[in-house]
C-alpha cells in the first residue's frame, strides 16, 4: 500500500457554490463580510507561508518553540497511533510532533481545504520518514468530517491560532464536531494566540513588507476567477484593527473610493461607498480561563497549559472526558 493517501470529500462544485452562497450572503449584508477559507487557494496558502516568515508574525515562531520542548512529553502522555491535524497547511510544525510520536504512529491525517497545500506538505514528510503513512481530507472542518478508520488513541491537533479565526458561535459548534471526532482518552491539542499588548498584534496583521495586505486582497482574486467578477485589488486598503471589547484582530478591506464590483456569475452588481469595509477574518487572542471553560463546555478537560518563554502563545492539552 502507499505512503500516501488522499480522499476528497468537497466535491469540486460544492465547493463552487459554497462560494457563491458565501459571496452572494456576505456582499449583499450590510455590514458587508467574506468568510475567511476562502483565502486560502494555491497562491494564498503561499502567502500564508510567506506569512509565517515575516519578523512581525510571531505566532509561528512561538508555537515551534513550544512544540519542540512539549513534543515528546505530549508524545508519552497520548500514545497517540493516529494524529489527526485540522487546517493543517505546510505541516511545517507537526514535524516535531509526529517525530516524537514514531514509530509508534500508524497514520497521520492532515485535513485542509488547501488541495495543494496537502499534497505539498505529504511530500515533504514522506521524504524522509519510511515508517509514516498519511491519509490526507480534502475537507472543511467547520462541516464535520468523516475520519478514516485507523487506530487508536488518536490525537487531534488545531495549531496556528487557527480557532480564533472562527466566531464564538462557530467556535462552540467546531469544538463539539471535535469532542465528536474522539472517544474517552482521547486527546485534543490547541494552540491559542494570547491577549497582549495592541501594538504588537496590529503589526502582526499589517506587516511592513505587505505580505498581509497581499493575503487579504487575494480574497478578491479567488472571486474574480471563480465568479468572473472584476474586483480590483487597488481599490482596497487592507485595515487590521484591533477590538478591545471581544479581544480580537479583525482584517477588513476598505474601498479607496466609491466603485461598484460586477459579479457576472452571481448576476449581481455590489455598490461600495468610499471607505466602506468588508469584514474578511477575525483574529480572536486568548486567556487561559477562556479556553478551559470552551474546553469544558465540549466535553474536554484541560490537561496541560504551555506557553512560550515570552508568554505570546499559548498550546493546550485536552482529554476527552
Ligand atoms: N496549521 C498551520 C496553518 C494555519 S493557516 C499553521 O499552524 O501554520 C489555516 C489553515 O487552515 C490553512 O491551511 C487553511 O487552508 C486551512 N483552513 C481554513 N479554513 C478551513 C476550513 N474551513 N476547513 C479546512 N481547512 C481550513
Ligand atoms: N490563523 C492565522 C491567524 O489568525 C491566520 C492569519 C494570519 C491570517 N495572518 C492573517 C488570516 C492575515 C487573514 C489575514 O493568525
Amino acid at each position: 500500500m502507499s505512503a500516501f493517501q488522499l480522499t476528497r470529500t468537497l466535491a469540486p462544485d460544492a465547493a463552487a457554490a459554497d462560494l457563491r452562497a458565501d459571496v452572494l450572503h456576505g456582499l449583499t449584508r450590510t455590514p458587508k463580510e467574506l468568510p475567511p477559507k476562502w483565502f486560502y487557494d494555491a497562491r494564498g496558502s503561499e502567502l500564508f507561508d510567506e506569512i509565517t516568515r515575516l519578523p512581525e508574525y510571531y505566532p509561528t515562531r512561538a508555537e515551534r518553540e513550544i512544540l519542540v520542548a512539549r513534543a515528546p512529553g505530549i508524545a508519552a502522555a497520548t500514545g497517540a497511533r493516529t494524529l489527526v491535524e485540522l487546517g493543517s497547511g505546510s505541516s511545517e510544525k507537526t514535524r516535531f510532533l509526529i517525530d516524537a510520536l514514531l514509530p509508534g504512529l500508524t497514520a497521520y491525517v492532515p485535513v485542509d481545504v488547501s488541495e495543494s497545500a496537502l499534497t505539498g506538505a505529504a511530500e515533504a514528510l514522506l521524504a524522509d520518514r519510511p515508517g509514516l503513512r498519511v491519509h490526507a481530507l480534502v475537507a472543511d472542518f467547520t462541516r464535520g468530517i468523516e475520519l478514516p478508520d485507523t487506530p487508536g488513541p488518536r490525537l487531534v491537533a488545531f495549531l496556528g491560532g487557527t480557532i480564533g479565526n472562527l466566531l464564538p458561535q462557530e467556535r462552540r459548534s467546531f469544538l463539539a464536531s471535535v469532542r465528536a471526532m474522539t472517544a474517552p482518552g482521547d486527546a485534543f491539542l490547541l494552540g491559542t494566540d494570547l491577549v497582549k499588548d495592541e501594538a504588537t498584534l496590529v503589526a502582526a496583521y499589517d506587516d511592513e513588507a505587505g505580505v498581509t495586505a497581499e493575503f487579504n486582497k487575494n480574497v478578491l482574486a479567488v472571486i474574480d476567477r471563480e465568479l468572473d467578477a472584476d474586483a480590483d485589488p487597488g481599490d482596497f486598503e487592507h485595515v487590521a484593527r484591533w477590538d478591545p471589547e471581544r479581544e480580537w484582530i479583525e482584517m477588513r478591506l476598505r474601498a479607496r473610493h466609491a466603485l461598484t464590483v460586477k459579479i457576472p456569475a452571481l448576476d449581481l452588481v455590489v455598490p461600495f461607498a468610499a471607505g466602506e469595509e468588508v469584514r474578511t477574518e477575525v483574529s480572536a487572542k486568548f486567556r487561559q480561563e477562556g479556553v478551559r471553560a470552551e474546553l469544558a463546555d465540549a466535553g474536554f478537560e484541560l490537561v496541560r497549559w504551555w506557553t512560550d518563554e515570552e508568554g505570546r502563545f499559548a498550546l493546550s492539552l485536552a482529554t476527552a472526558r
